[in-house]
């Protein structure tokens, strides 16, 4: 062993405890602003991880995007975009949302996250200090807008691309329309001691003796909660045998499983009578069945919220103007079109809107309230549970103050153009129009068999 005079010893000592605290210090002992903004902040900028900002922002913010090269002119634009409080630099904004975090009520997220949350937090809070009690940088020239550094997307799409903001949109689309799945894949809705659901016990009894213990398991799609369900789906998708095709297909969000399985059919049937194994890779079987119609309203909300899904995490939103309105509510009223017009084809998809009458203005209100979209049925209906829409003067949009019963315009629109083919989630227009008539009721029940009917001869073009 090396033996190390006491003076070496000493030496080394200082070195170690100069190089583990990683903070070179100006003569009044205190860390300069440059020295902090290397040393805590450039590793933020250089780090290829997520901030902490990933916590509640799926894609369209991190906390990079706020820094510059330069650390005069990274204060300057944040003390330019009213992120810093020069008086009291431990109230600067900029702090207020590394901190956001704290709040999540989502322990776990919170917990996955802290460490990286404090890291930036003790960075910014000590540099930040340091900056406003420096008088050249206080008084520093401003900057450009062009020249400050922030989030390339606007604000809107920030907070559209908010986790929290995806998961009401999952539950609005996807988890409102889950009982078309009961009781197969929704074990939380039987409830065993329902004399009504004894044969949905029995449904799900059959098919979990009849199929291998992974594919029971792997029947349980709706789970207790939202949050739990789309969890769930997300990981899922992350692990896909080659040629299946993922849950939630992040590339082409309508070849998603979730999307493809319940519009497919059953398996082959073998000669013995029972069937071959489902696919889930194309062409797809589904040991469900038919549950699901292309352009039905399901379809529409299951596609809407996959498309938009997908370009969140694919951070594709560029503009205020590329986002989806994402404005309406599932509702268990339905909405009927019997006898439909010999002019329109069966399996052409239709939009019924409903408009409510405006006592004030004697007229029909201009936008609708809600609306459904279904397709002709051999039987020449059409059918839809309504999605009531949310706006300004109806937020959040409340079916049950919408539909209560009173006098409605029924307005109809026909896909003759084919427009649903590119964009399954669009709103038909005036040219898309067939006619309207009126409709009144006195209350709106749930369920199908309570279904306001229309029919298709009333439908006139004014
Ligand atoms: C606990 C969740 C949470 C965390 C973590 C979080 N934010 Fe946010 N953020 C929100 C919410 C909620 C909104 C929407 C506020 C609103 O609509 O008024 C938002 C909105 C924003 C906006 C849009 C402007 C605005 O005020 O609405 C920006 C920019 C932003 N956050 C930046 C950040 C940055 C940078 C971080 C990381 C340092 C971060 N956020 C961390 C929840 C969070
Ligand atoms: C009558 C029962 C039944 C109904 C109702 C049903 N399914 Fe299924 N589904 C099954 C069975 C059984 C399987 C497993 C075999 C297979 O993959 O087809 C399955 C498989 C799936 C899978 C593949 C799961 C995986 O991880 O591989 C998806 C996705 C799916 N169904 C979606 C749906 C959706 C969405 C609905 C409702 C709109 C629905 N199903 C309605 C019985 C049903």
């Amino acid at each position: 062993m090396v033996k190390l005079s006491r003076g070496c010893c000493a030496v080394l000592l200082t070195m170690l405890v100069a190089f583990s605290s990683g903070i070179a210090e100006d003569r009044s002992g205190q860390p300069t602003p440059l020295e902090l903004f290397n040393q805590r902040i450039m590793p933020i900028f250089r780090s290829p991880q997520p901030s902490s900002c990933v916590q509640c922002h799926l894609a369209a913010v991190d906390l990079k995007q706020y820094i510059l090269p330069s650390h005069e002119k990274t204060f300057a634009s944040l003390r330019d975009q009213g992120l810093i409080d020069l008086e009291h630099p431990e109230k600067s904004k900029v702090l207020t949302l590394i901190r956001m975090g704290d709040k999540d009520l989502d322990e776990g997220a919170k917990l996955i996250h802290e460490k990286t949350r404090l890291a930036e937090y003790q960075a910014f809070a000590s540099w930040i200090e340091a900056c406003c009690n420096d008088p050249k940088l206080r008084d520093a020239p401003g900057l450009t807008a062009q020249e400050r550094a922030r989030p390339e997307r606007p604000d809107e799409v920030i907070r559209h691309a908010r986790k929290s903001r995806v998961v009401d949109s999952f539950v609005r689309n996807v988890w409102s329309q889950r009982m078309r799945c009961f009781p197969c894949h929704t074990p939380h809705e039987i409830d065993p001691s329902n004399p009504q659901h004894q044969a949905a016990v029995k449904t799900h009894r059959e098919f979990s003796e009849k199929l291998d213990a992974a594919l029971v398991a792997r029947m349980d799609i709706f789970r207790e909660t939202p949050e739990a369900t789309l969890a769930y789906l997300i990981d899922r998708s992350r692990d896909v045998k080659a040629g299946e095709l993922p849950l939630i297909n992040l590339e082409e969000p309508r070849d998603s499983l979730i999307l493809l399985k319940p519009m497919s059919k059953l398996p082959v049937k073998k000669a013995d009578g029972t069937f071959e194994p489902a696919s889930s890779a194309l062409p797809i079987s589904h040991m469900g069945g038919l549950k699901m119609h292309k352009d039905d309203q399901s379809y529409k909300s299951f596609v809407a919220w996959l498309e938009d899904y997908a370009n969140v995490v694919g951070n594709r939103y560029a503009a205020v103007d590329d986002l989806p309105a994402d404005n309406w509510v599932a509702s268990n009223r339905f909405l009927q079109i019997a006898g439909a017009p010999e002019s329109w084809p069966i399996e052409i998809p239709v939009q019924l809107f409903v408009h409510t009458w405006d006592e004030k203005a004697a007229s029909w209100q201009r936008d609708p309230i809600a609306f459904t979209q279904g397709t002709v049925t051999p039987r020449r209906m059409v059918n839809g549970s309504l999605f009531v829409f949310a706006s300004p003067a109806n937020e959040p949009a409340d079916r049950e103050h919408q539909l209560v019963g009173g006098r409605y315009l029924i307005k109809a629109y026909v896909d003759f153009r084919h427009r649903l083919e590119d964009d399954p989630t669009l709103l038909l227009g005036e040219e898309d129009f067939y006619g309207q008539t009126d409709l009144h009721r006195t209350t709106w029940r749930d369920g199908f068999k309570a279904a306001a009917s229309v029919p298709g001869n009333k439908l006139l073009k004014q």
